[in-house]
């Protein structure tokens, strides 16, 4: 059965609307004038809309159609002029794409795409993909290869940076905010900028967290957590989806005819366009799933990838398997109807150019306050013993350190348009809010895997003469991101030495950790008064984080994953199922205090390490802040749930502390018994709020029986009768809890 038109289709709308009415009905849809315009098309002009080269096309190919889009081309006057050239000297005048992973912004640069999952703001991250849209624009793009929507459970894998963590409800909300936010509006183009959601599908999935490796993922498992925000943006009307390098469960995703023809367009579906990752159809050479580039491009052919991302192989082979019957002319003409579509729908042939002089938009004020903002609401505050944090008035501040003053850095992976010169560091914005007088600076370090000793001394000096060290620890922008995978996640260089040094000055510690992933902290933990985890955040990183380290803002920030106490846990994720004999963190004990001599049986029969908490450090959707909230008077509007109806599901919040600040209040939800197992909690919603010291306020979710829905023994999506706990809590590990039955 066909899913619900995806507001892809919006798309089509906003377009009418765009035009007048009498032209858009002139025009006809999308669809229609995809049709009508590959019947004219020659062979060659249908594979060449499918090819995808990078940096440049020569002036000749793109007379010819010879392709479809470009990606990479950093000159936006040489970007206009094969526009021009595609557009006005070809013989069809068919308009390119021009693609970019403009990923975390474009020159102002937001949090990575982690940092920013943990703001748990849809309208944040809709604005962020919107301005970087807009200053994208300004350097000739028109289509991005964002979100990335990959599930992730293992922080070794570099790509975590780029995801939106672990949660499959809040990847979706997110991931759908910047589809939204990308394909605003923009220069008469009714999706300014197509989005790209990727990669297709369960990449995240990768064997040991190394990247472009194995997944194995069963089908449930692939619906009910990995597929999830896939389908999300593909509902919010992403224009196209592309499909991961990695193989499920044997067979390569670009030629997963299953996955991009059964899933993605028949129940899903899906209008847009599927595009290759780099050279991943000539990739499942390699994978052993295909002979040669003929058979590669068949296979992905057939299997419903339509544009080939800088490989060849459509090129050189189309042709030839089309002659020789092995692949019939209907399954190419799908393929390049849905590029044309998108082209159509996006409004291209209708605004093909970029309006020049736009460049006033990038960096400006409008712009970096929203990096601000985001910079503010993506620091998770793990620990503040004693309330050392905000810094007392008058305190002096050591600054320590290599991600104190490192611009280049704090801006994270992908970051190809980003400049470090833009970047306000954490230091300079300290000087700033301080005065050089109440801040003295020996990093200590100078880059993160700084292994001499050489600064050790200077930087114990500083922190002798002032109150307070605030150490910048972290991680060098890459060594995280695409192919910078770890196998070992603490912090490194030298930088745990350091701190350790540091404390025999006995002065309190506040680490500040500017990472890609959520680094093991290990026994430095005790070491350090208060830990605030900023992740790499952008442009602004600096400004944010004195704010939030002077207390004129309280951190709101909540994991959007569960951060390991050791490399050892991974995967380590709050919505595990509970196994027949689950762990009693309650009883464990450190393996140097058990007793000798010891049965077997001594540690009882639970799925535990007997090394390690079963506990991971922090919990998903744990923050704190410079206040404390209470929970109480949990209340539901019905002990029942009846199938097709819902449940209200409320508790009063109350701001305990001395300042305003924002709690994100969760809902979580356990299946207590199902035909398959279920997760221990599965996160169903969550709320910011801000309240101000006493106040309070009664937060009410509305629960749907819809929303209790999971992938049964047949792979049909179903809600089946039964008892539910529900909690509402400030983080996976804790809450109020109650419970209701859905009536069959
Ligand atoms: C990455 C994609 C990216 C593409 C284009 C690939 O190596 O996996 O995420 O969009 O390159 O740069």
């Amino acid at each position: 059965m066909r899913g619900t038109l995806p507001l892809y289709a919006t798309g089509l709308a906003l377009f009418a609307i765009a035009t007048s009415t009498l032209r858009a009905q002139a025009l006809g849809s999308a669809d229609e004038r995809a049709r009508e315009l590959l019947s004219r098309m020659t062979l060659e002009e249908k594979i060449g809309q499918l090819y995808l080269p990078h940096n440049d096309a020569d002036d000749n190919a793109l007379r010819a159609g010879a392709l479809g889009a470009i990606l990479n081309a950093s000159d936006p006057a040489r970007s206009d002029k094969m526009q021009r050239i595609a557009v006005e000297e070809s013989r069809l005048g068919i308009p390119l794409f021009f693609g970019r992973d403009v990923i975390h912004g474009y020159r102002t640069i937001f949090p990575i795409p982690l940092g920013l999952a943990c703001a748990w703001d849809e309208e944040l991250a809709r604005e962020a993909a919107a301005i970087s849209a807009s200053e994208a624009a300004t350097g000739g793009y028109n289509w991005t290869y964002s979100p990335m929507v990959d599930i992730s459970r293992d922080p070794r894998w570099g790509r975590i940076a780029e995801s939106f963590g672990e949660d499959p409800l809040l990847a979706s909300r997110l991931g759908a905010a910047m589809v939204r936010g990308y394909q605003t509006p923009q220069e008469g183009l009714p999706a300014g900028m197509a989005a790209c959601v990727k990669h297709f599908a369960a990449y995240g999935a990768a064997e040991g967290g190394r990247d472009y490796n194995t997944t194995l993922v069963p089908e449930r498992e692939l619906r009910d957590v990995y597929l999830r925000p896939y389908r999300a943006a593909v509902d919010a009307g992403v224009f196209s989806v592309m499909s991961a390098f990695n193989d499920l469960d044997g067979v390569p995703c670009t030629g997963n005819e299953w996955l991009l023809n059964k899933v993605l367009r028949h129940e899903w579906g899906f209008e847009g366009f599927v595009v290759s990752d780099w050279m991943s159809t000539v990739e499942m050479i390699a994978h052993g799933f295909c002979a040669d580039e003929g058979e590669a491009a068949l296979r992905s052919l057939k299997a419903g990838t339509d544009m080939e991302m800088v490989s060849k192989s459509y090129i050189n082979e189309t042709a030839r398997l089309i002659e020789e019957g092995r692949l019939d002319l209907s399954t190419l003409d799908e393929r390049v109807l849905s590029v044309l579509r998108a082209k159509f729908a996006m409004g291209l042939f209708e605004h093909p150019y970029r309006t020049p002089g736009r460049e006033g938009v990038i960096l400006s004020k409008e712009h970096k306050d929203a990096a601000y903002r985001a910079a503010l609401q993506s620091a998770v505050l793990l620990k503040n013993e004693a309330d050392i944090l905000p810094l007392k008035a008058g305190a002096k501040v050591a600054v320590i350190g290599p991600l104190a003053d490192a611009p280049h850095e704090q801006l994270g992976t992908w970051c190809f348009d980003g400049r470090d010169e833009d970047s306000i560091t954490p230091l300079s914005a300290l000087r700033d809010k301080l005065g050089k007088g109440r801040v003295v600076y020996a990093p200590g370090l100078e880059y993160s895997r700084d292994e001499s000793r050489a600064g050790f001394a200077a930087a114990l000096k500083a922190t002798k003469s002032a109150d307070i060290v605030l150490f910048f620890a972290g991680e060098e922008a890459m060594l995280s991101g695409e192919a910078h995978c770890l196998a070992d996640i603490r912090l490194p260089g030298a930088q745990e030495e350091l701190i350790k040094e540091l404390a025999t000055s006995g002065k309190p510690i506040v680490l500040i950790l500017m990472t890609g992933r959520p680094v093991v902290i290990g026994d430095i933990e005790g070491h350090a008064q208060a830990i605030l985890a900023a992740f790499h955040q952008g442009t602004m990183a600096g400004p944010a984080l004195a704010s939030l380290l002077c207390g004129e803002v309280s951190p709101s920030g909540r994991l959007p994953i569960s951060w390991p106490r050791h490399v050892g846990q991974i995967p380590i994720y709050y919505n595990h199922k509970n196994t027949g004999r689950p762990p009693k963190p309650e009883e464990f004990v450190p393996i140097n205090q058990l007793p000798r001599m010891q049965k077997q049986t001594s540690l009882g029969f639970t799925s535990a390490y007997m090394d390690i908490s079963p506990l991971p450090a922090y919990p998903f959707g744990y923050g704190l802040t410079y206040s404390s909230f209470s929970y109480s008077k949990l209340e539901r509007s019905s002990a029942t749930m009846h199938m097709g109806g819902g449940i209200e599901i409320s508790a009063t919040i109350r701001n305990e502390g001395k300042q305003s600040a924002t709690e994100t209040v969760q809902l979580y939800v356990r299946d207590v018994t199902g035909s398959v197992t279920r997760p221990v909690r599965e996160l169903k919603d969550f709320r910011r709020i801000s309240l101000a010291p006493g106040e309070e306020r009664r937060v009410s979710f509305t629960l749907n029986s819809s929303q209790l829905a999971f992938t049964g023994l047949d792979m049909r999506e179903i809600v089946e009768a039964g008892l539910f706990r529900v909690w509402i809590a400030p983080d996976s590990a804790s809450g109020l809890e109650g419970s209701f039955e859905l009536l069959p």
